[in-house]
């Protein structure tokens, strides 16, 4: 038996895990799709961000925006594809644990198992809740750390309440904002509740298991086979200076703006569409999802300033 962050930590980073074996986020051939892989657009707002926080800065000459749990870097092929003000300061630092994931990340990128010594900013899509997370149940009024063998038994399994434990998520925090220039910040996206509100429900409601773009009945069995998330209780975290939903935080960065480019150039063009112009059309389809409330858009997006702050 071992405790469920021993078994995370194998079904997922392991020799034989899910993202050491080809899993990954992506539409075609992959397992799962996150904002950064609906298209260009999420990328296009990041880099209105990145733009706003340079320019705050004092445009300095050089800007290192790190992409961590970068996965195949795709966010970092659609910031330069957005051509922000401060491309040719521009230093995008792609971070990914998995190595098989490592080999598919753009050259133009750096590109990294660890954080780098120092950020101006740091961005997390998704990350946060597929760092090696447990479980406790509360067994006797003491809560106990559950174990688990790969049938899926658990232990304790005294049908008392459950809830999930994420000290390497707040333990990754505060790494990250150690690592941050002055006027850095730390952006983190991700599905995440409050505790009391996780606690309440059944824990197969905030432990999911993804595989070939499907949600798995049991996240316990076949290490390796699956994804396995978290939903993050976001207030046992270290406090975020900022937080906000997806839906807002990409308006509060210029995305109705953007889509209205879009739509406009469709417009202009529809009589005969070039690339460009199902590029600005598809804006439209990939905004719809990006800010659905009940999906993307109901994602909790936390932000933490500098500790040299
Ligand atoms: C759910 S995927 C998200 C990928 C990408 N950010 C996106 O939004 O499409 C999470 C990624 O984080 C990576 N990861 C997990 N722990 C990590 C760590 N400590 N440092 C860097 N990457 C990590 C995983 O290997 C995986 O590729």
């Amino acid at each position: 038996m071992e405790r469920v962050e021993e078994f995370v930590e194998r079904a997922l980073y392991g020799p034989e895990g899910f993202y050491e074996t080809g899993g990954r986020a992506g539409r075609r051939g992959a397992s799962f799709v996150t904002s950064v892989e609906t298209g260009p657009l999420f990328g296009a707002v990041i880099a209105n961000a990145l733009d706003r926080w340079w320019h705050d800065a004092g445009e300095p000459d050089e800007w290192v925006v790190v992409d961590a749990g970068a996965g195949p870097g795709t966010l970092a092929r659609t910031i330069r594809v957005a051509g922000a003000a401060c491309a040719e300061a521009l230093r995008i630092v792609n971070v990914e644990r998995s190595a098989a994931q490592r080999q598919l990340h753009d050259p133009a990128d750096e590109s990294s198992s660890h954080l780098p010594p120092v950020a101006d900013v740091i961005i997390a899509n998704e990350l946060l809740d597929n760092l090696p997370f447990g479980m406790d149940e509360l067994a006797e009024g003491d809560w106990v750390p559950v174990e688990i063998t790969d049938d899926g038994t658990m232990s304790p399994d005294a049908g008392g309440p459950r809830r999930p434990t994420v000290a390497a998520a707040a333990a990754w925090i505060d790494d990250a904002r150690a690592r941050l220039r002055p006027h850095g910040r730390l952006v983190c996206f991700d599905y995440a509740d409050t505790s009391r509100r996780i606690e309440a429900r059944p824990w197969t409601d905030w432990i999911r298991a993804f595989a070939g773009h499907e949600q798995l009945d049991d996240p316990f069995v076949a290490p390796g086979s699956r994804d396995i998330t978290v939903v993050i209780p976001h207030d046992r975290l270290p406090p975020a200076t900022e937080s906000t939903n997806q839906a807002d935080w990409l308006r509060e960065h210029g995305i109705d703006a953007l889509v209205d480019e879009g739509r406009r150039y469709w417009e202009a063009h529809a009589a005969a569409p070039d690339l460009t112009a199902i590029r600005m059309r598809s804006r439209m389809n990939e905004a719809d999802a990006l800010l659905d409330a009940e999906g993307l858009g109901g994602f909790w997006v936390g932000e933490w300033s500098s500790v040299r702050h």
